[in-house]
């Protein structure tokens, strides 16, 4: 039986952190199995907020995929490519814009929470701060056409992309009502359970907090992060008992990364007063660096390498647009042009 497709993407946002790791790309990696993948760079939506601040973009988007690749994401199962090399993407793009209602991309939620943390993030008055774009507004719509042009079938996303993955579902039926066609499915949502990581200062991981901890990042790097983790606010000496509850990162870590066996260790120490804190992040350290060793060795090989990953992002352009053009040809077809 032949698999269904399945597209998601990710923004060039560059090196990436151990929250997309568990959120995210061990989920893609399990995807592989059971169907056929469409993994992109969405550059083009990386453009939408920093059309001003491409200096990096290239090897941004360069070292998404290495992380990709070094995690387990097959360029022998999965179509691996950058959006921007679809040209398709672009005339889809286009066409579903005419018939996209005015109101239904001003009134996506996700979007008007973009442009809230576009503007909280400088202050209005800032120079640096973005004009809000016409592209910015047809951000929906190009995460459909990206979608669309698949034929994809299924999009594993988080809840903060359920807004826009409604609006794709309503674009996909009125193209169908308004050409007469049944060309296009409705896709489905897949929600991803992710656990949530939290950086290191018990805010939500992210790069532009400087709280994270990059998948590629070498052991030294990682250890000393981790020793900044937020513990037990409220213990003052390494023998007073602890709260594991109210620890309020390095305990987490220890759920998420450390085995049952240690994590349930850890716990009954911390309470009885015979670990300290230092030592406890040092564990911990060492854990996550363990839990990662390979994965970064292979994306040390990979970025030796980088002429095989360009050849990879290639072939999987060429792929992905053979099968947006199949798309397309229909389209035209459909709407007569
Ligand atoms: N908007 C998504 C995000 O920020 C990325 C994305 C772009 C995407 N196009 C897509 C995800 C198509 C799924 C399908 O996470
Ligand atoms: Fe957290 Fe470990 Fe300190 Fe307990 S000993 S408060 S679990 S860092």
């Amino acid at each position: 039986m032949e698999k269904i497709n399945l597209v998601s993407g990710m923004r060039s946002t560059g090196k990436l952190h151990l929250g997309h790791y568990m959120g995210v790309i061990t989920n893609w990696v399990q995807l592989q199995e059971e169907y056929n993948c469409f993994y992109f760079v969405a550059d083009w939506h990386a453009l939408t907020t920093k059309y001003n601040e491409t200096e990096n973009l290239r090897q941004d988007k360069l070292d998404v995929v290495l992380d990709w690749l070094a995690c387990g994401i097959d360029p022998d199962k999965s179509t691996i490519y950058f959006q921007s090399s679809v040209l398709q993407i672009a005339e889809l793009h286009i066409l579903l814009s005419m018939i996209t209602p005015n109101n239904w991309v001003e009134r996506d939620p996700t979007l008007k929470d973009m442009v809230k943390i576009l503007k909280n993030k400088d202050g209005d008055t800032s120079e640096n701060m973005p004009q809000l774009s016409y592209g910015l507004l047809g951000y929906p719509v190009l995460m459909s056409a990206d979608i669309m042009a698949m034929n994809g079938a299924v999009v594993p996303v988080g809840v903060d992309q359920l807004a826009h993955l409604e609006i794709t579902r309503d674009i996909a039926r009125r193209f169908n009502n308004i050409y007469k066609t049944e060309l296009f499915n409705e896709p489905m949502p897949k929600l991803t359970q992710i656990p949530l990581l939290l950086g290191v200062d018990g805010q939500k991981m992210g790069k532009s907090f400087h709280n994270d901890i990059k998948i590629s990042d070498d052991e030294e790097t990682t250890a000393k992060k981790i020793m900044q983790c937020i513990t037990d606010r409220s213990r003052a000496r390494k023998d007073d008992p602890g709260h594991p509850d109210k620890c309020e990162v390095a305990y987490k870590y220890y759920e998420i990364f450390a085995d049952s066996e240690t994590f349930n260790q850890v716990n009954c120490e911390c309470k009885a007063g015979q670990r300290g804190c230092a030592d406890c992040k040092r564990q911990l350290g060492k854990i996550i660096n363990e839990k990662f060793a390979s994965i970064r060795q292979k994306r040390i090989e990979y970025s030796k390498d980088i002429n095989k990953v360009r050849d990879i992002i290639n072939e999987g352009g060429k792929k992905a647009a053979a099968e947006a053009e199949k798309t397309m040809a229909k389209v035209r077809e459909a709407v007569n042009i």
